[in-house]
């Protein structure tokens, strides 16, 4: 019986497509997207997290603005009016919250959208390092070249610190990562994307 068994095995291991789905795990092995939308969809948002959070430091209250409004209204108005003003305001809210990446804007709020925000960075680095992958303008992104691969390197490596320091929650040390990470952006976009002249923008060569 167990030699049924690991026939039954070894078959499934030697069947034809056997080594391409481990290989491959089923994913395409070539790039999807230009680097461009790669930036666009990864690079540009996430890195623009990490900002926010220079700006604002993570995990503290929001504020809170409607009841701030509330005690301020009430010293002025008559409650009738706070209630049409509120009415208004709900309504305005309700148009605002539609879009669904609006409404769920806060769910990962504070640390945990740092973390992400540094692991979509750091992995982005690999991603934007694939074989293949080709610019906006149709030429191959430059993997093989020195300062490109230093600068996919030190996005890397910024965004781990930032990681590092988020996993402790040391907001001086997340801070300090963050510069980095923004040094990395301009270490490849001075020389493969706004060129030494910015109004030709030569990109990736
Ligand atoms: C490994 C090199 C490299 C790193 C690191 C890098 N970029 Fe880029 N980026 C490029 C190149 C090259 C282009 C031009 C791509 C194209 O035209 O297809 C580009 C383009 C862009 C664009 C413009 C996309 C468009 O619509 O044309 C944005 C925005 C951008 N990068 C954001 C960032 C941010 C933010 C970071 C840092 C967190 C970053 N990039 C890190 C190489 C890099």
């Amino acid at each position: 019986m167990r030699r049924l068994v690991s026939l039954v095995v070894l078959s499934l291991l030697f069947a034809p497509g056997a080594a391409v789905a481990q290989e491959g795990q089923g994913l395409t092995e070539e790039p999807i997207g230009t680097l461009a939308q790669l930036m666009r969809g990864i690079m540009f948002p996430n890195a623009n997290k990490l900002f926010d959070a220079q700006a604002v430091e993570p995990g503290g209250e929001l504020v809170r603005l409607d009841e701030q409004l509330d005690e301020l209204l009430g010293d002025l108005l008559a409650p009738r009016m706070i209630n049409r003003i509120n009415n208004a305001a709900a309504d305005s809210m309700n148009a605002l919250m539609g879009s669904t990446s609006t409404r769920f804007a806060a769910i990962y709020r504070g640390w945990p959208e740092v973390e992400g925000a540094a692991v979509a960075l750091a992995d982005g680095a690999k991603l934007a390092m694939m074989e293949g992958r080709q610019c906006d303008n149709g030429l191959a992104a430059p993997v093989d070249q020195a300062d490109y691969i230093e600068g996919a390197r030190l996005l890397e490596e910024s965004a781990v610190r930032v990681l590092e320091g988020a996993r402790t929650q040391d907001y001086d040390a997340v801070w300090d990562a963050i510069n980095y990470v923004n040094d990395s952006c301009t270490h490849c976009h001075k020389t493969y994307r706004d060129g030494p002249d910015s109004r030709q923008e030569p990109r990736c060569q």
